[in-house]
């Protein structure tokens, strides 16, 4: 018998209990031994519940009980998260969580503590939602190299775009229907800000480059400046805007960045819709592997909780996540991006003469501006070419096998 204690009873504490009762039968014979929830953990009081009796508002009662395997934290937060987190591990507990903001931000300590006590820190729910992501790239890509990893990493902003793109939605009626549905965080800003996504990237590369990646170094750009003008735009250039988060990771050192993206509808981030995520990797062997999945809601994310307790129950010992000292960065003016860039129509003139082999793009209709598609330039050859023209607006464009 695993005994599990829950930390939080809200949309993803519950899921985690509803389908460790749900499917008990399925996950018993998974674990070879049946996993019981003996605590949950909550400030509020569910004490007319029929099964109050595993409530509690101490966490020094579940980390008292030696009888405890297993805590899932899915308060999110750093405080109290990461306070019973390193108590539960430092006493021999293994640790499992959804929380991406304290993985991100803490993640190299409680790695580290949890290897010390040869117990695990695992934190598949914390990048895509339901898709199995973190175990198979940790288990399955460790042998290769891992050149670049990124994709859709966010379900609001997938679902708001694409209610935008699709219904003609306006930005505000989709993010209510995602907050709505549970897909956004507590505080919406942090999806639509590019946050969100910006510490799942910082996940990602810390687990595929064993070096601790900073979200605070990821050049981060939301969603809330997409207008109506960009989706015509991307309409006429037969392509969606999807908000993506990469990283590469070269022989200088690594480049990682969330922003809204131009994508040609023949690339296979463009056919991932509403709250699905999708993620790719690129091993130097393997070559390119992608993920696709729903990246948030309550029983996904439930289903990736537990996923890592049935991995710990199954087997304990040490599972080998770790990262450490802080990766080199690559810095920003050294990439090379395409962008689609919208200008004054004032200054057509200069675009033409800067870029005479590129086609000018304008919507239908009266308006003061036009556009156009540029090669792949530097922060500083973006500059120069750009010198004296009124750029409105520069979005990153992929073409279709980027
Ligand atoms: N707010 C997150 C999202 C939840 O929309 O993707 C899952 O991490």
């Amino acid at each position: 018998m695993k005994n599990v204690a829950i930390l939080g009873f809200g949309t993803v504490g519950s899921g985690v209990y509803e389908m460790l009762s749900l499917n008990a039968e399925k996950i018993e014979k998974a674990a070879n031994t049946p996993v019981k929830v003996k605590y949950i953990l909550d400030i509020r009081d569910f004490s007319d519940r029929e099964d109050a009796h595993i409530f509690t508002k101490d966490f020094n009662v579940i980390l008292e009980d030696d009888e405890v395997d297993i805590v899932a934290e899915v308060i999110g937060g750093i405080h109290p998260a990461y306070d019973f987190t390193k108590a539960a591990l430092l006493k021999g507990k293994s640790v499992v969580t959804s929380n991406k903001e304290l993985v991100a931000t803490k993640g190299a300590e409680l790695l580290k503590i949890a290897k010390e006590n040869n117990v695990n820190y695992l934190f598949e729910a914390s990048v895509g939602g339901g898709i199995p992501l973190i175990a198979p790239i940790h288990n399955y890509l460790a042998a290769n190299e891992i050149e670049e990893v990124g994709g859709i990493l966010n379900g609001t902003t997938n679902y708001i775009l694409t209610e935008m793109f699709e219904n003609g939605q306006s930005f505000d009626e989709a993010l209510k229907c995602a907050q709505e549905l549970g897909y956004a965080e507590r505080k919406p800003e942090a999806d639509v800000e590019g946050l969100d996504a910006c510490r799942k990237i910082s996940i990602l590369m810390s687990l595929v480059t064993g070096k601790f990646c900073d979200s605070e170094k990821i050049y981060t750009e939301g969603i809330t400046n997409i207008d109506e003008e960009d989706v015509a735009y991307a309409e006429m250039l037969d392509s969606v805007i999807k908000l993506v988060a990469y990283g590469k990771n070269t022989e200088s050192g690594i480049y990682a960045a969330v922003r809204p993206a131009m994508i040609k509808k023949e690339n296979p981030l463009a056919s991932v819709r509403s709250v699905f995520n999708a993620a790719y990797v690129k091993g130097n062997a393997v070559g390119k592997v992608m993920f696709y999945g729903r990246g948030a809601g309550k029983m996904p994310t439930a289903s990736a909780v537990i996923s890592d307790i049935l991995d710990i129950a199954k087997s304990g010992g040490y599972k080998g996540y770790f990262w450490e000292e802080e990766a080199k960065w690559v810095s920003p003016a050294e990439v090379r991006e395409s962008y689609f860039v919208r200008v004054s129509s004032k200054d057509e003139g200069k675009l033409r003469e800067a870029f005479s082999d590129k086609d000018i793009i304008k919507l239908s209709g009266e308006t003061e501006e036009i556009a156009l598609v540029t090669e792949p330039l530097t922060e500083k050859s973006f500059e120069d070419k750009f010198r004296g023209i009124g750029v409105i607006k520069k979005i990153r464009l992929l073409g279709e096998d980027e």
